[in-house]
């Protein structure tokens, strides 16, 4: 099997090492389950947490995922601000630093978790470091440690991660998640993909490319009411404000949201179907694109879907260690 050590792209995340890291996630979820707190796997080794860009989720559930492995953490929640970042420094050196480039046993850590607003930061940071990479987020780019933990998430709600059919629904442009889930996902047979967008916030040229070149069963529509009653998961994503440059792309997307909501009539609508609704979150509490009035019915599942990122990144984690030593 191919050995994940940097993981930079959701590419990278092949059926069979999908297969063995939920495999491993599902022990951690179980262990955890049952009281377990004190593993060993990554015990004397330091992770540095390296966040340039704001996170709840994915930095506390990689913080906990290598404490409960018996890890160090260092980091910084504000790199930009907070690391020599702020008085000039480029990534490489910061990564070349932390990673020990220049004598290994001098580094300050043994595998970075790295988010930061830049597209290629991850991939970057991969070339200059003599310690594995974890991509926890570049850009609109890539999130691949999400993309695992929504497979974990679908294999645990519908059983297989084959021969289903998803929406991806909300600002799909700037959405990094949505791009690294059908990724992931386009590897598996019988995966209809529907892309549900406001103008100008469609998805990717290149990603749709991807897609038929893989031979993925897709289609675009406007409204998640067309899409809701043949879906096994609507996906909906927020509408990334802090990436959207143009204030007409926002406006658009307002005056028609609730197209790209699940609301109460969304809700009822997929009742017979059984659709299942994660979001990534957070949830933009002025958009509300999951409404508060069902965000706590059954067949909503995103808070289930972020817990279950600990088990995940304590499978990433204790892998990627675990191959640096083989
Ligand atoms: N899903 C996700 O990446 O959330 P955070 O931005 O809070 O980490």
């Amino acid at each position: 099997m191919e050995k994940l050590y940097h993981l930079t792209k959701a590419e990278q995340l092949t059926t069979s090492i999908v297969a063995d890291l939920l495999k491993d996630a599902e022990g951690f979820n179980k262990s955890l389950k049952a009281g377990v707190r004190n593993f060993k796997n990554l015990s004397g080794v330091t992770i540095c947490s390296l966040f340039y860009e704001e996170s709840t989720r994915t930095r506390f559930s990689f913080e906990r995922a290598a404490l409960l492995l018996g890890a160090t953490v260092i980091g910084t929640e504000n790199a930009a601000k907070f690391s020599s970042a702020a008085k000039g420094e480029s990534l490489e050196h910061t990564i070349k630093m932390v990673s020990g480039a220049a004598k290994g046993h001098l580094g300050y850590a043994d595998i970075i978790v790295l988010r930061h607003p830049e597209n290629d930061a991850a991939d970057r940071a991969a070339r200059v470091s003599s310690v594995p990479i974890i991509n926890a987020g570049s850009g609109a780019d890539e999130h691949p440690t999400q993309a695992l933990l929504d497979a974990y998430t679908f294999q645990k709600l519908l059983g297989r991660l084959d021969h289903f059919t998803i929406s991806f629904i909300g600002d799909l442009k700037f959405s990094r998640v949505v791009n690294s889930d059908a990724f992931l996902l386009s590897q598996y047979p019988g995966v209809k993909m529907f892309f549900v967008a406001p103008e100008g916030l469609e998805i990717r040229p290149e990603l749709k490319s991807y897609l038929s070149q893989k031979e993925v069963e897709f289609e675009e529509a406007s409204d998640i009411k067309a899409v809701v009653r043949e879906s096994d998961i609507c996906y909906v994503v927020r509408v990334q404000k802090n990436r959207i440059k143009d204030s007409e792309l926002l406006l658009a997307y307002q005056r028609n949201k609730d197209n790209f909501a699940v609301t109460e009539e969304v809700y009822k609508m997929s009742q017979q179907k059984g659709t299942f609704f994660c979001h990534p979150m957070p949830v933009d509490e002025e958009e509300q694109e999951i409404r508060p009035e069902v965000e706590n019915l059954p067949r909503v599942k995103m808070f289930e879907q972020a817990g279950y990122g600990v088990p995940v990144r304590m499978a990433i984690l204790a892998k990627v260690w675990q191959n640096t030593k083989i």
